[in-house]
């Protein structure tokens, strides 16, 4: 990566603020997944090792810009302590006077501050909530790669007001995401999964410029049967893009690898009937919820032949048992293939993770809306703000 990396910045008795992508599932008041806490963990430890003062930012869920009890830090203070192994000491706000008491007062362990996105000025940018954030510290890095792509104050603002560097996981990222999109070792297979075509366009025309194949499956994959003339039943689809659909398919070819059969229902539900139909003969009244075995023979002889593998999205509705044996068959492909595969995005992370088979994959992308964006070709507003290496 050709930006300023946190090995190339003078820590030693330095403030440092870290924005990090805490924003992980909580339920009952625990974290009940800490990838991305875990993920954090070599960037904070660098910075303790280097004697630097370190405090913590992140968002958590959706709250409207207030303080809403929901989303307080706490939990995530609590996982952080116990991964860590230092003392966490969680503040109730993110700016103020009590940031600096507690900075001046800081002996051991990190701070972690409160919800970013308590405050109203967060995700406007608003400069004077970027000063307020900014003041107590000397150093910025940013480690979240899961908020890259959000112009918010955490991660545009305080770039801007202090020298800011990029940590180890945005590293990382970013070096994975470049490693595949630029020069991937061929053949580089593409999977594309979830529902919609609609969120997805500019991904499958970034894919299709670069990957030998690009498979598609989960119900994105009834709008391109559709737009090929089959009757898909209730299957999802979106009529209005029936036309990009026919259109993406004559550019790739035999380049784009469609089902060739799908597991049908007549209701996406735990214990209903079932069926495997080819894809020319899928019922009036039922839907696709999954690909089917031939299907998963056919992605399976691509998935092995490949050195490089790009993979966001589930094949089917795999948290319903019946429609999982498609994601499970794909995630198994990946995992057996020794190619470099990178696994970006919330669901087919959560199918990788369900099957146990994190370890097998190249690099597990904590970003999901990121990881797309910078897939799309986009600039993440959160990385284009970081300085490049060696300037001023
Ligand atoms: C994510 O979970 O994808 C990131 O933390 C970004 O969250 P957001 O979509 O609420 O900005």
């Amino acid at each position: 990566m050709d930006k300023r990396s946190v090995r190339d910045l003078e820590l030693h008795g330095k403030k440092v603020l870290v924005r990090v992508d805490f924003n992980v599932p909580v339920k009952d008041g625990e974290v009940t997944d800490d990838t991305r806490i875990r993920r954090a963990l070599p960037t904070i430890r660098y910075l303790l090792e280097q004697g630097a003062k370190v405090a913590l930012i992140s968002h958590l869920g959706r709250p409207k810009g207030e303080p809403d009890p929901r989303y307080r830090m706490d939990p995530v203070a609590r996982r952080l302590e116990e991964l860590l192994g230092e003392p966490v000491k969680k503040l109730d706000v993110a700016v103020g006077p009590e940031v600096e008491r507690a900075l001046a007062e800081l002996e051991r362990g990190v701070i972690l501050l409160e919800n970013s996105r308590f405050y109203p000025g967060e995700t406007r940018n608003d400069p004077a909530f970027a000063d307020a954030l900014a003041a107590p510290f000397d150093l910025y890095v940013n480690d979240a790669f899961g908020a890259a792509h959000r112009a918010h104050a955490t991660t545009v603002g305080v770039a801007e007001r202090l020298p800011a560097a990029a940590g180890f996981l945005l590293e990382e990222e970013l070096d994975y995401l470049d490693g595949v999109l630029r020069n991937p070792e061929r053949p580089f297979v593409a999977i594309l999964g979830g529902a919609k075509v609609s969120d997805k366009l500019g991904v499958i025309e970034s894919l299709l410029g670069v990957a030998d194949r690009l498979l598609v499956g989960g119900a994105m994959c009834f709008t391109f049967l559709k737009a090929k003339g089959y009757g898909v039943g209730t299957s999802l689809v979106e009529d209005d893009y029936l036309g990009e659909a026919r259109r993406l398919m004559e550019e790739a070819g035999d380049r784009l690898v469609l089902p060739v059969d799908v597991v049908v229902a007549e209701r996406m539900e735990e214990g209903v009937e079932t069926k495997v139909v080819p894809v020319e003969e899928i019922p009036e009244g039922w839907m696709g919820l999954d690909i089917g075995p031939r299907t998963v023979e056919l992605f399976r002889s691509h998935i092995l032949e490949a050195r490089t593998i790009f993979w966001n999205g589930p094949m089917g509705v795999f948290e319903i048992d019946a429609f999982a044996r498609g994601t499970e068959g794909v995630a198994r492909a990946v995992a057996e293939s020794g190619a470099t595969s990178v696994v970006g995005g919330g669901d087919s992370v959560a199918a990788v993770r369900k099957l146990g088979l994190e370890d097998r994959m190249s690099h597990i992308s904590t970003g999901g809306g990121a990881s797309l964006e910078y897939v799309e070709g986009r600039e993440l507003p959160g990385v284009a703000v970081l300085p490049g290496k060696g300037e001023g």
